[in-house]
């Protein structure tokens, strides 16, 4: 049995549902346990696409048990949306369990979402706008509507009639908006309810289960280390706590459940959103990056902003995840340049530092102090064994390995499945602290 999560290590959208699904192959059970349909994960199977925003990356196995768990939030109207996708394509989504205890977003969660970005002007976060804030927001406020609330047609005509009158209060005094229709929404979201029905279970049980049985379980993440509510880079953060700690509280799992954590890296950095983004680049490379990355957002569809890899957060992830090994994505992007840069300090206000600064304020004056690397101008796509690489690629995934002292143990140099170097056994391979017992730092070549 190995029980394992899969996190963002950088600002979302680092190929986390391409490497879910490539480790789903051994997995009983995947789980997503934060956020929403702000998420966006793509995977490629034999040159056909999925886009995937709150379904488990593993629903393409039909013999894995996919769950969303309690942490997350649920637009229905999305996730039906998804399930119609699906079965359109003849993919099963039987397997398919949603926890009782997430919490649903409203349509008054999107609209307060939207408006609040629009009033905040020059201080606006860059949400996807899809309701997430104000949703997770309603769970900590204590008036959130649930899947179970759902379920419940008396008790949520009961709800949704007091929330929405006061939602409207907010809607109409605060943005100038209409107010909503209570009747109106409560018909739409029973209708959802019974659709979903089916799939509704105590999740947490069905996931105690499945380790007493010692089933193999991968926690897929959402977002990424850097915009964890708590660890990021607040107040651009999401609402959730994508990093490793999460898993633990939005699947109702306990620590000691957890074998490992693998965390998901781009071979440079990409943002969407605004916030602090020290090694962005503005110029023709940044250009060149997102042409080659194709850096345009899943969910939004907004250009995603570029720049080199940062190997101060990345060491920061490694920290705060307690990250096994990592696996980094995205290297035959980097195929034609001819010198590659890597953050390995900061300046902040003429002192170097290797420490990812708790202020956001200070992160705003932090300078990216860079190593060059050469470029390896050759493609990097067919590779699939790590000595088919060129020496250069090599060198480089080397360095970022010994910078952020955790072993490289994926590389993916495409999108598709068979698109991946394995270095070494992800799951059941040698872990971070255990590799080097002297003191001396885990390379890429640990094994
Ligand atoms: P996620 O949110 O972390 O799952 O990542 P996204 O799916 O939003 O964005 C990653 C994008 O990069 C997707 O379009 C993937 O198909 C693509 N991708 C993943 N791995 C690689 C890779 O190694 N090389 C290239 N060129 N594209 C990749
Ligand atoms: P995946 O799972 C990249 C960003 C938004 C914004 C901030 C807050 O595909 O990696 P929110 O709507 O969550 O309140 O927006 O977080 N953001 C993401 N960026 N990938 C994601 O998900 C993201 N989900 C949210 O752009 O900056
Ligand atoms: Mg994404």
């Amino acid at each position: 049995m190995a029980n394992v999560i899969v996190i963002g290590a950088q600002w979302g959208d680092e190929g986390k549902g391409k490497i879910t699904d490539l480790l789903s192959r051994s997995a009983d059970v995947v789980v997503r346990y934060q956020g929403g349909v702000n998420a966006g994960h793509t995977i490629v199977v034999k040159g056909q696409t999925f886009k995937l925003h709150l379904i488990p990356s593993g629903i393409l196995y039909p013999n894995t048990d996919c769950i969303i768990g309690c942490g997350t939030v649920i637009d229905p109207q999305i996730l039906i949306a998804e399930l119609d996708q699906l079965k359109k394509l003849n993919i099963s989504t039987d397997h398919l369990l949603i926890s009782e205890t997430a919490h649903v977003t409203m349509p008054y969660h999107r609209l307060i979402d939207q408006a609040s970005e629009e009033r905040r002007g020059s201080h606006k976060i860059g949400t996807t706008g899809r309701g997430i804030g104000p949703t997770y927001a309603d769970k900590s406020e204590r008036i959130g509507i649930r899947v179970l609330d759902l379920m419940d047609p008396d008790g949520l005509r009961e709800q949704l009639e007091w929330t929405i009158n006061y939602k409207n209060v907010i809607l109409e005094k605060l943005y100038n908006l209409p107010p909503l229709d209570p009747e109106e929404v409560i018909e739409q979201y029973l209708g959802y309810a019974e659709r979903l029905r089916p799939h509704v279970v105590d999740t947490s049980l069905k996931i105690s289960d499945a380790i007493v049985r010692r089933r193999n379980i991968l926690f897929e993440g959402a977002q990424g280390t850097l915009l964890d509510l708590d660890h990021g880079t607040y107040p651009y953060v999401t609402s959730s706590n994508p990093v490793a700690g999460g898993a633990c509280v939005g699947t109702g799992v306990g620590p000691t459940m957890i074998d490992r954590v693998i965390g998901v890296s781009k071979a440079y950095t990409t943002r969407v959103g605004e916030g602090p983004f020290p090694t962005e680049l503005h110029g023709e490379l940044g250009e060149l990056l997102c042409d080659r990355g194709a850096e345009f957002g899943t969910t939004t569809g907004r250009k995603r902003r570029c720049g080199w890899f940062d190997a101060v957060i990345g060491r920061y992830a490694v920290r705060i995840n307690g990250m096994d090994c990592m696996a980094l994505t995205k290297l035959d992007v980097l195929d034609e340049l001819e010198s590659i840069q890597v953050c390995v300090a900061y300046d902040i206000d003429g002192d170097r530092s290797e420490y990812f600064p708790t202020s956001s304020r200070k992160f705003a004056r932090c300078r990216p102090i860079y190593k060059s690397l050469p470029g390896w101008q050759v493609s990097t796509t067919e590779c699939r064994t790590l000595e088919e690489l060129p020496q250069q690629a090599l060198d480089y995934l080397k360095f970022l390995a010994e910078l952020m002292e955790v072993p490289i143990a994926i590389v993916s140099l495409g999108a598709s499945r068979d698109q991946t170097i394995i270095v070494e056994d992800p799951i059941h391979g040698p872990k971070r602290a255990l590799l080097h017992p002297d003191g001396t730092p885990a390379t890429l070549l640990s094994a």
